[in-house]
């Protein structure tokens, strides 16, 4: 356990938590973008900054990676701390200047426009990274991830088109903020777009009732994880007994 301070209350955390964690914790508020508990921090977005004194020294760093110390002190909404956060979602307006989960997020933090160009209009990928991470961490496949530099990075599948690694089991679709994944079924095919490039995946069909029910490569995963004979995954869940 150790004693710090956020915005001048005393808190006490646990040694290895994140002044985010400690924060939540206490209802302190800090914006995150990238952070989700089902994967590990990474500290993409840098919207969670806050401004941390230890002794004489003082310093911005990004709260979901920062472990809390003894006698820290955090301070969550000084100018500098509240200049830096408004800097990032002016880059992230340039960046997705149409995605109506950044330009609410915007202006919850008081900004309305961007100083910067905008790039495409049609992004709505703000590299937050928590799709590949889930696909890596929790689905285990590594299927996406991100990949070139600058103004050109984006989530892609390997060689940004070979499909074979993705299951289509859709996760990176429901950990996305800002929508910038989309998945449809339709029919016999699942249809995952990505911000580089769209896919088809075969849908399973219920031996019962006829509906498409998963993605073939999905149940195949599925049954090579656990080690159940292929006719446990032959009915729908509005068939199973
Ligand atoms: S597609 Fe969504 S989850 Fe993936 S990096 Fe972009 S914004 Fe983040
Ligand atoms: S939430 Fe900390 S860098 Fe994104």
């Amino acid at each position: 356990m150790v004693t710090l301070k956020i915005d001048g209350r005393e808190i006490t955390a646990d040694s290895g938590k994140t002044v985010l964690e400690a924060a939540r914790e206490n209802n302190i508020y800090i914006p995150t973008l990238c952070v989700n508990e089902a994967v590990a921090a990474y500290g993409a977005c840098r919207l969670c900054m806050v401004e941390v004194t230890r002794g004489n020294r003082k310093r911005l760093v990004a709260s979901c990676l920062y472990e809390v110390a003894e006698g820290l002190v955090v301070d969550t909404q000084t100018e500098r701390v509240v200049n830096i956060r408004r800097m990032v979602m002016e880059l992230l307006l340039a960046r997705c200047p149409n995605s109506s989960e950044v330009i609410d997020m915007a202006r919850n933090l008081g900004v309305d426009k961007s100083r910067f160009q905008p790039e495409n209009q049609d992004n709505s990928c703000v590299l937050c990274a928590l799709c590949t991470r889930v696909c890596r961490e929790v689905v285990g496949k590594s299927a996406i991830s991100l990949v070139s530099r600058g103004t050109d990075r984006q989530v892609a599948l390997p060689f940004c088109d070979d499909s074979d690694a993705c299951i289509a089991c859709g996760s990176c679709v429901y950990v996305c903020p800002t929508n910038a994944i989309k998945m449809e079924d339709r029919g016999d095919v699942r249809i995952i777009t990505w911000p580089s490039s769209a896919h088809e995946f075969k849908m399973k069909k219920c031996a019962s009732c006829g509906s498409h029910f998963a993605p073939e490569k999905q149940i195949a995963f599925m049954m090579a994880k656990s080690g159940l004979e292929a006719e446990k995954f032959e009915l729908c869940m509005n068939c199973r007994p």
